[in-house]
């Protein structure tokens, strides 16, 4: 799968690559991430990529040339146009659900703000609005870096195997149960009894309870979708 990223922080996503997993995935080819800079686009011999708003006010926001003009230039790349995202605190919320989706196409260009905004004509440029939380960056990388971090590790041969992400947190709406490794006591704090009992029925058991339990005491908003999801289906 390929990403290419908008930026004008190209060296930001040297450190993603370097590293674990997607470093990895990019090292054997699963993955290229592939940041292009709007200055590359810019028309004046300065590259400037902002200008001042319109109607007056602070700050600067990134101009509608350099951006659509490395869009499509990145087009010509692939033979069939990569899916195109911007990344925004105004966009939908990310999920796993759209890391799954997004994991589907061939490649995708993520586009990164900077600045005090962007021209709303860059809106109409792309396919999806993207939002990582209710909160604001100095730019969108850090939300580029995330998209790629969960998308691919969906993609087959990312992980060590793919069931890795079956019982996880979010594969299925719900949270994962909780985990331990050795010693089976630490700092007085036991592993519980059930995972050491070797009785497979019973320790899948206690973890969909365990499953159910967090996800009803820290994301009520998650277990009520449960509900209503096991409900509807007469469960
Ligand atoms: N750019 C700045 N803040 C952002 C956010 N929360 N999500 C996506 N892009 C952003």
């Amino acid at each position: 799968m390929h990403f290419y990223v908008v930026t004008i922080f190209p060296p930001m996503f040297d450190a993603l690559l370097s590293v674990g997993l997607v470093g990895q995935a990019a090292r054997k080819g699963t993955i290229r991430v592939i940041p292009v800079s709007p200055r590359d686009f810019a028309v004046d011999k300065h590259g400037s990529v902002d200008d001042a708003p319109y109607g007056g006010g602070h700050g600067m926001v990134m101009r509608p040339g350099p951006i659509t003009d490395a869009l499509d230039w990145i087009d010509a790349c692939e033979e069939k146009p990569p899916h195109r995202v911007l990344l925004t605190p105004q966009g939908a919320p990310f999920n796993q659900t759209t890391a799954r989706r997004l994991a589907q196409h061939h490649a995708v260009s993520l586009v990164c703000g900077r600045y005090e905004g962007f021209d709303e004509r860059i809106r109409s440029c792309v396919d999806e609005e993207i939002s990582i939380g209710d909160y604001v960056m100095t730019g969108g990388e850090v939300a580029a870096m995330a998209v790629i971090e969960a998308s691919s590790r969906l993609l087959p041969g990312v992980l060590g195997s793919i069931e890795s992400t079956y019982d996880e947190s979010h594969a299925d709406g719900s949270l994962e149960y909780p985990q331990y490794t050795r010693p089976p006591e630490f700092r007085g704090m036991k592993v519980p009894d059930v995972l050491l009992s070797g009785d497979h029925k019973k320790i899948s058991i206690w973890r969909k309870d365990q499953s159910a339990q967090r996800t009803a005491e820290r994301r009520p908003d998650l277990f009520a979708r449960l509900n209503a999801r096991a409900t509807k289906r007469g469960a």
